[in-house]
């Protein structure tokens, strides 16, 4: 556990046992290498500034600063340097960060009073995401970690606003790191009821409703697509049902998340490869668990309903066969062609579910489609929406948090691919275009309700690592939907009080 904190000491001055110091390419050296008389070292060393280099400087006699040591950390020239460059920067730093074990840093500093809130936020979102591991199942635990951050700012800022942008940036990582936790542990460990224990017991801690629908219950409730996806499996299906009130009587904004335990494709088997990483499936119900728990810790004055499906998708005498149709909450029937896309089917019940109790918006988020992978690789979520003016929002939010968000065209003319000859619509529609057919099934379950889909299937696991995530589970797209959240409590609260006035 990494705790953080904001001071507005100089850099020289501070005692940490490690600084980490921008350095600017060109003219302007960055926040505290002139103080720290580093501006010789890093040139003698034939460095510029580039963003990617850097050098550690350990503490030697006659030096001017109390840090046992100073990471300079290339970052491009000052004028395209952004909040999100210094998150990624600090990100990739935070492995030495890791090895000093308590880490103070400038970077902070190279932006002005009107981004510091956010900078000062980046700075510890990326030394805490980016010092994350993993090592529940390692026999020897790693002997060394990030315990203490302190972003340093100036005394021209507003403390008051700084510290609480560390605390949300604290309770931010915290989130995220417990969504990755989520992600990264084996199936084998994390069927759906044992999802389903994780979120009552965050449930518990910050003070959400939270319901667990069993397997009868999903029956009763006629959730037959969560239903048909689970019968394969001896781990029985569960929704999880979160509410958060902090609006009194407001419509309610709405989330699911797809939360496939494991995906082995069902009788419509994956080949072996394809099946390494699919403990995964359930990156969407881990961020939207993980979104949930800030929001209650943050109470904002909004309304938020989630409802998680959570099933795993086995091939078994008891699983569901290509062909078998399904009758979906609400009633809408779907021919199931291909066991394998399963994701849709039980996001159907779900949305069907959340638009029932007329939310102003849904949003979900699933690992849904190889399909979008191609397409935008695994750097990018796609976006597919019924509303343009809601997208362009949720795109914002991504951009903002430095997770990068891309629309996909809903485009009517695909529409007839999932037309079906028996049921009312399929669950597979032609070879191309596959991201898009499996957001038009989704979409035949949300009415009227303005409504975006998240494709994470690329971005919510990175086998090779990004800057902000170690290989494994990234905890995308938490800080996106928070921002969005936010974003979203704010526009009402202004709309609100200028009709007061
Ligand atoms: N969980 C997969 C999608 C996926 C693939 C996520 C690769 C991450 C990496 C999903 O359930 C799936 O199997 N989709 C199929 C749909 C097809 C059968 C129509 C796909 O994309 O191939
Ligand atoms: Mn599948
Ligand atoms: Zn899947």
């Amino acid at each position: 556990m990494t705790t953080f904190s904001y001071a507005a000491e100089p850099a020289t001055k501070i005692a940490a046992d490690l600084l980490i110091v921008p350095v600017f390419q060109g003219p302007e050296p960055g926040p505290g290498v002139d103080q720290l008389h580093l501006a010789e070292a890093y040139a003698g060393a034939r460095l510029s500034g580039k963003p990617g280099e850097d050098l550690l400087v350990p503490r030697g006699r006659g030096d001017r600063f109390v840090a046992d040591a100073v990471l300079l950390v290339g970052v491009g020239p000052k004028d395209d340097f952004s909040v999100n460059e210094a998150r990624r920067s600090l990100g990739r730093a935070a492995g030495t960060a890791r090895r000093f074990g308590t880490a103070a840093t400038t970077f902070a500093q190279a932006f002005g009073a009107r981004e510091a809130a956010d900078a000062v936020a980046a700075a510890a979102e990326g030394l805490g995401l980016g010092a994350y591991r993993f090592d529940r199942y390692r026999s020897k635990k790693a002997d060394v970690s990030l315990r203490k951050v302190t972003v340093l700012g100036t005394a021209r800022w507003d403390a008051k606003a700084m510290r609480s942008a560390v605390r949300d940036a604290a309770g931010l990582v915290d989130a995220v790191s417990w969504a990755r936790d989520l992600v990264n542990t084996p199936a084998g460990d994390m069927p759906p009821a044992t999802i389903a224990k994780e979120a009552q017991a965050m449930a518990r801690e910050v003070g959400l409703t939270c319901r667990v629908w069993t397997e009868p219950q999903l029956k009763q409730g006629g959730f037959g697509g969560i239903l048909g996806v689970g019968q394969g499996s001896a781990n029985p299906p569960r929704m999880i049902e979160l509410r958060y009130t902090g609006a009194g009587r407001a419509t309610p904004l709405a989330l699911t998340g797809k939360g496939i335990a494991f995906d082995s494709g069902g009788l419509s088997i994956k080949d072996a490869k394809s099946m390494e990483w699919m403990k995964d499936d359930m990156a969407g119900a881990a961020s939207i668990l993980a979104v949930m728990k800030v929001i209650a810790q943050r109470k904002p004055k909004l309304n938020v309903i989630a409802a998680i499906p959570c099933a795993e998708n086995m091939p078994s005498g008891t699983a569901q066969r290509p062909g078998d149709v399904i009758r979906h909450r609400g009633g809408i029937t779907s021919e199931v062609l291909n066991t394998d896309a399963e994701g849709r089917l039980v996001l159907a019940d779900a949305l069907a579910f959340l638009a029932e109790q007329k939310p102003e918006l849904i949003i979900d988020a699933a690992t849904l489609t190889g399909s979008c992978m191609v397409a935008l690789g695994d750097k990018i979520a796609g976006a597919f929406s019924n509303d343009d003016d809601l997208v362009a929002d949720v795109i914002a939010a991504g951009e903002e948090a430095g997770e990068p968000v891309w629309q996909l065209p809903l485009h009517a003319g695909y529409r007839r691919v999932i037309e079906s000859n028996v049921a009312d619509i399929k669950n597979v529609g032609e070879r191309y275009g596959g991201a898009i057919s499996a957001a038009w099934f989704l979409e035949a379950f949300v009415g009227e309700t303005p409504w975006v889909h998240l494709d994470i299937a690329g971005p919510a696991y990175a086998p090779g690592g990004t800057d902000l995530s170690p290989k494994g589970a990234t905890g995308v797209p938490v800080r996106t939907l928070v921002r969005f959240l936010e974003d979203r409590a704010e526009a009402a609260a202004s709309r609100g009080g200028r009709r007061a006035r």
